[in-house]
């Protein structure tokens, strides 16, 4: 991984973060860390709509919850008709799973993590994106789009697979949708001035993330999330250390910008030309729309 030394942000303590009035809505923010990050926003004041599959924070002020199945195309182009982009200031997508050991395909006929980790948000960035800001005539910043993933450390994808049809194996397809969520920020970044987009590495922490990799409940899954967390920040440290950054007025004008998991500016993985980020976006699209969902 590369530091962007050009680029640098003020930090402040997220204690002293004043978010009454910030409309955010978090994709993922159900679990893990876009959790955390919602349950901090929403504690400094911000009115936080989460999305996923079980809601955790009945209760919790602040947040409100829409369900969704993000496996699927048709649910994620759903949830971005119904989230209301034109006055939303922030939005964070977290989804995630990892890919399991054995191919697993949703109902429409997708590889489960290119599905949930990278292709429902290429649906709800392109779904949201053009109506992004639209009410927010007194806003001093553009309103801005953060994809979490794993940005920054080489991964370019591999094109003409990406179904992972002719061949299957759990890793190179995670990189895959990690590839595809770099690709996302680059491309949305050139594609929309109406918002800002920025990628985030959060780094290693013990989530649920490897559960359907290593098996939900198992031992192996266990001891190996020990192990992070006893090496690792917890995800509320992570959410202290990045919630300033999501909120900063210093990104203003750095579209495209990447983040490592200190909020540190770093660059783009090398490798990520505009021919081949065209090539694995159509190629993305193409996948997309055989669950008879469009994308433009
Ligand atoms: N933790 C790490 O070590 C790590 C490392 C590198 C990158 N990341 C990235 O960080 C992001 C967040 O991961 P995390 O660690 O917070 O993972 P996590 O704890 O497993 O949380 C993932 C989130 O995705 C949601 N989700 C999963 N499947 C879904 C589905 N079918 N429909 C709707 N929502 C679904 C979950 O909601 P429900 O629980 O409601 O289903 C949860 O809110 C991901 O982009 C991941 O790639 C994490």
């Amino acid at each position: 991984m590369k530091y962007n030394k050009n680029l640098s942000w003020r930090r402040v303590d997220s204690a002293s973060l004043d978010l009454k009035g910030t409309k955010v809505a978090v994709v993922g923010g159900t679990g893990g860390l876009g959790r955390a990050i919602s349950r901090l926003l929403a504690s400094r004041g911000a009115s936080v709509t989460v999305v996923g599959q079980t809601f955790r924070d009945s209760g919790v002020p602040g947040i409100e919850f829409l369900q969704a199945d993000l496996s699927l195309m048709s649910e994620a182009q759903r949830v971005a008709a119904a989230l209301p982009a034109e006055t939303l200031d922030l939005v964070v997508l977290t989804t995630g799973i990892f890919a399991a050991p054995t191919r697993q395909e949703t109902a429409e006929g997708i590889e489960r993590d290119m599905a949930v980790s990278y292709l429902s948000r290429l649906v709800l960035v392109r779904g949201i994106a053009p109506r992004l800001g639209r009410q927010r005539p007194t806003a001093r910043t553009k309103p801005r789009v953060f994809i979490m993933g794993y940005p920054g450390i080489g991964q370019t994808g591999t094109l003409d697979d990406l179904n992972a049809e002719k061949s299957y194996r759990a890793m190179p397809v995670h990189m895959n949708t990690v590839a595809g969520n770099e690709m996302l920020v680059i491309d949305s970044a050139k594609r929309y001035e109406n918002a800002n987009f920025f990628g985030l590495n959060p780094g290693v922490i013990k989530t649920n993330i490897r559960s359907n990799f290593l098996g939900e409940g198992t031992l192996r899954f266990r001891f190996t999330e020990w192990m992070i967390g006893l090496l690792a920040p917890s995800a509320e440290a992570y959410a202290e250390t990045v919630t300033p950054l999501l909120v900063t007025p210093d990104l203003e004008g750095h579209s495209g910008a990447m983040f490592d998991k200190k909020g540190l500016a770093i660059l783009p993985s090398a490798g990520l030309r505009d021919d081949h980020v065209r090539a694995f976006l159509a190629d993305s699209e193409a996948l997309v729309a055989r669950a008879n969902v469009r994308v433009s």
